[in-house]
């Protein structure tokens, strides 16, 4: 059965708690997630979203439990990723004429994923449609973060349906951020940032403005995944407006990858060459091939400096550091720094590498960086504390 959030509006949709990664492997969801559908009843019944399709029958046989479906007059569809439209085919198949409010890319989405000709109507920023005492407001907000992404505000109730924006990947039965465990909310909503919006995040500072500027009245902030903002909503917006603003705190990352150690104790070198400079700085070292590579990209988010190492392997470097890389890559970082380190036997190419491929992650390197032969020995441990020493002194430049 649904979940009452107002007089008006129920939560239908679906809590996902073994749901382990998302987007195939590409981002790791250990809390799991939920899909969150609502249905609106006013003079008019709307369902906003739908959930994942493999929960497409469990989600309209629930939805049957709370309402006869041809009682539904409008469905809007925020966005047509899979995770929020794929119930719809099951769903269509018991009201096909029903018509489906989205925007122009999203009926080309729906149709790309479902090929099917659903009486669609199209929505731009402004539109509105009469439900009753309340009415909804559509306001378009591509590539937050697809083409076709949209919001929906509801008047009289003042609630933002914000689609992805705002969400986090968090299984809970607690639905709203007043009873939810705060540190393990805010945490994977700075991940979902991270992780998902990084890359928009002009637009991300620009929406939010313009959103502010019409001057809504804000109850709730209802996302389609994770829990819905209801205690101060606003506070999950001036959160979203920092972390646009290149966020960083005062963090130094340092992710290394190695094959029989050499290279993970030049990293424990470094740090403690950083700590003896700035005792202040948050340092932390991460091995990529052993944790999580979201939880390492949520780090360099909030660092305001990283170091990368991975010893040399035949002419390149370790492969767990460069699927990180690859993915920092596509996130486009701002004003973050960085420098390479490695160890190796012979060639020894790593580290310049790594450099190349920092830089054109969008990374402010100004070191060479530090590269040693063979296993470390005492002096060679000395000269990566003086790496580090010298790498925390150019940051507090
Ligand atoms: Fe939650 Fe972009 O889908």
């Amino acid at each position: 059965m649904g979940k009452k959030i107002t007089d008006k509006v129920t939560w239908v949709g679906k809590i996902d708690w073994e749901l382990k990664c998302f987007h195939g492997n590409e981002y790791s969801t250990r809390r799991g997630s939920s899909y969150n559908s609502y249905l609106i009843r006013d003079d008019k019944t709307v369902l906003i979203d739908t959930v994942w399709q493999p929960y497409d029958k469990e989600f309209v046989s629930r939805l049957k439990q709370e309402i006869d479906l041809k009682e539904i007059d409008y469905i809007i569809i925020n966005h047509g990723e899979i995770d929020h439209s794929g119930a719809l085919v099951e769903l269509m198949r018991e009201i096909p004429d029903t018509p489906i409010y989205c925007t122009a890319n999203g009926v080309k989405s729906l149709k790309g994923h479902y090929h099917q000709d659903w009486n669609f109507v199209t929505v731009k920023t402004g539109d509105t449609l009469e439900i009753g005492k309340s009415k909804l407001i559509f306001v378009e907000a591509p590539m937050l973060h697809w083409p076709d992404t949209m919001m929906t505000y509801m008047t009289e109730e003042n609630i933002l349906f914000s689609n992805d924006a705002f969400g986090q990947h968090y299984a809970t039965e607690s639905l709203f951020n007043d009873i939810a465990d705060k540190a393990e909310l805010y945490e994977e909503a700075i991940k979902y940032y991270a992780n998902i919006l990084t890359p928009f995040s002009k637009l991300v500072t620009k929406k939010i403005n313009e959103v502010l500027g019409f001057n809504l009245p804000l109850n709730m902030i209802c996302p389609s995944h994770g829990v819905i903002w209801k205690d101060n909503p606003v506070q999950i917006i001036e959160q979203y407006l920092k972390w646009a603003e290149d966020y960083q705190e005062n963090q130094i990352t340092i992710i290394y990858d190695t094959m029989w150690n050499s290279t993970r104790r030049m990293a424990e070198a470094i740090a403690l060459g950083i700590e003896e400079v700035d005792p202040e700085v948050t340092v932390k070292l991460y091995n990529s091939s052993k944790e999580d590579k979201n939880d390492i990209v949520t780090q360099i988010f909030k660092s305001k400096a990283i170091l990368l190492g991975s010893p040399t392997i035949n002419n390149g470097y370790l492969y767990s550091v460069s699927g990180l890389l690859e993915m920092v890559k596509g996130l486009k970082f701002r004003n973050k720094k960085a420098a390479a380190f490695g160890s190796y036997g012979w060639g020894g190419e790593a580290v310049r590498l790594l450099t190349e491929d920092l830089k054109d992650a969008g990374f402010n390197v100004e070191d060479e960086g530090i590269r040693l032969q063979w296993v470390p020995d005492e002096a060679q441990l000395q000269s990566c504390i003086e790496f580090g020493k010298k790498f925390a002194s150019m940051l507090k430049e």
